[in-house]
């Protein structure tokens, strides 16, 4: 079989592997479709400290199960599934408590442990979540995008009169902005970005207004419609953010974090304790594969919306290079694997 193997920063090859035979608990996964993201970039381009070389990239992918190791009913052959990149433990705290995206000693696919830019995958049978018939191909295999937005809405519950604040319309704050207005009916969703095309995407997206802070102050252009965000959800992920957010906030507000920037962000104390704000913080997944097969059969997201390209797996360099490089009409780019 081929893999994309990353074997060092900025080597990129289609390797020539044996297929590998499920293990104990494990389902072997033919390879349909899978989603370039941002951290697949930074395992290629060196930019991921967790990431171990050589590696194949890719935590986001579907497929049809066609083995099963010791233990996993034959009955799964032949399924359709998405799989869960987070694996953990089951034991240790944080596992304990519901966040095996934190376990203590957490693998993720395509990053720790080989991932999903394959023609076969083997994966633990739980982490491949049966996809109903009705879900089409290209939406299974944006599941894992979308459990990010909802982990984030997990944590910080959003209800009809918020006013909601988006920073960042690349595919992390378009996939927050179709949770928010699809699943929770926020009234009220404004997107800041800095580019014009993103923030049109944003509003087909569902956003109810728009705003480029490339030349002209957020700050301000709020306090001039009397706009005071209730939740603001950080998915530019620069560290300067947090300070304009806690700003922004309305008391009693919420702002969560999605960045994983080393740099410090410079804040008050005051600014937080004096609104009672809430800062909350959200990685990866907390067993949000079945909720988001959930809003696709109930048809409160369109994957559709992100997706802008949909490329031959033989073709990832380009791929990935144009997804890097053309964020203006970039989205959500698909390598498809089967023949
Ligand atoms: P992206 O780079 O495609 O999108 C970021 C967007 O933010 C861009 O459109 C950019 O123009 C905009 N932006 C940058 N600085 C801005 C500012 N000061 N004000 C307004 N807009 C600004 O990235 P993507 O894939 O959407 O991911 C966003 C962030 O989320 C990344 O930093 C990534 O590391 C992080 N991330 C976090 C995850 C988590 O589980 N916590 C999961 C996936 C991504
Ligand atoms: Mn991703
Ligand atoms: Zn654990």
């Amino acid at each position: 079989m081929k893999s994309i193997v990353i074997r060092q920063p900025n080597e990129l090859v289609l390797e020539d592997r044996d297929i590998p035979q499920p293990a104990v608990g494990e389902v072997r996964v033919k390879i349909k479709l899978a989603g370039i993201c941002g951290s697949d970039s930074h395992i290629y381009r060196g930019h991921n400290p967790f990431a171990k070389y050589p590696r194949v990239i890719g935590h986001e992918f579907f497929g049809v199960i066609d083995a099963v190791g010791e233990g996993v009913s034959d009955a799964r052959l032949g399924e359709r599934v998405s799989v869960d990149p987070v694996i953990s433990c089951g034991e240790c705290y944080p596992c304990s408590i519901g966040k095996p995206n934190v376990c203590t000693s957490l693998v993720v696919l395509g990053v720790h442990r080989d991932g999903g830019f394959s023609e076969y995958a083997v994966v633990p049978a739980g982490n491949a979540w049966t996809i109903p018939d009705s879900i089409e191909d290209k939406h299974a295999v944006m599941v894992e995008p979308f459990t990010i937005a909802a982990n984030v809405t997990g944590q910080a519950q959003p209800i009809e009169q918020d006013v909601a604040l988006i920073y960042g319309a690349g595919p992390m704050g378009l996939v927050t902005v179709q949770a928010l207005k699809g699943v929770y009916k926020v009234k009220q969703v404004i997107v800041v970005d800095r580019i014009a095309e993103r923030l049109a995407m944003a509003e087909r997206c569902g956003a109810d207004w728009t705003f480029d802070n490339s030349s002209q102050s957020l700050q301000t252009a709020l306090e001039e419609k009397g706009i005071r965000p209730t939740l603001i959800v950080d998915a530019a992920c620069h560290p300067s953010i947090l300070q304009e957010a806690v700003n922004l906030a309305s008391p009693a507000g919420r702002i969560v974090l999605m960045g994983f920037s080393s740099d410090p962000s410079q804040v008050a104390q005051q600014g937080i304790t004096g609104k009672e704000l809430t800062v909350y913080s959200s990685r990866l997944n907390a067993n949000k594969f079945p909720v988001v097969i959930d809003w696709l059969k109930k048809g409160l997201i369109d994957p559709d919306k992100l997706i802008t390209h949909v490329m031959d797996y033989r073709h990832v360099s380009d791929a990935i290079e144009r997804f890097e490089k053309d964020q203006k009409h970039c989205c959500k780019v698909l390598l498809t694997f089967a023949v």
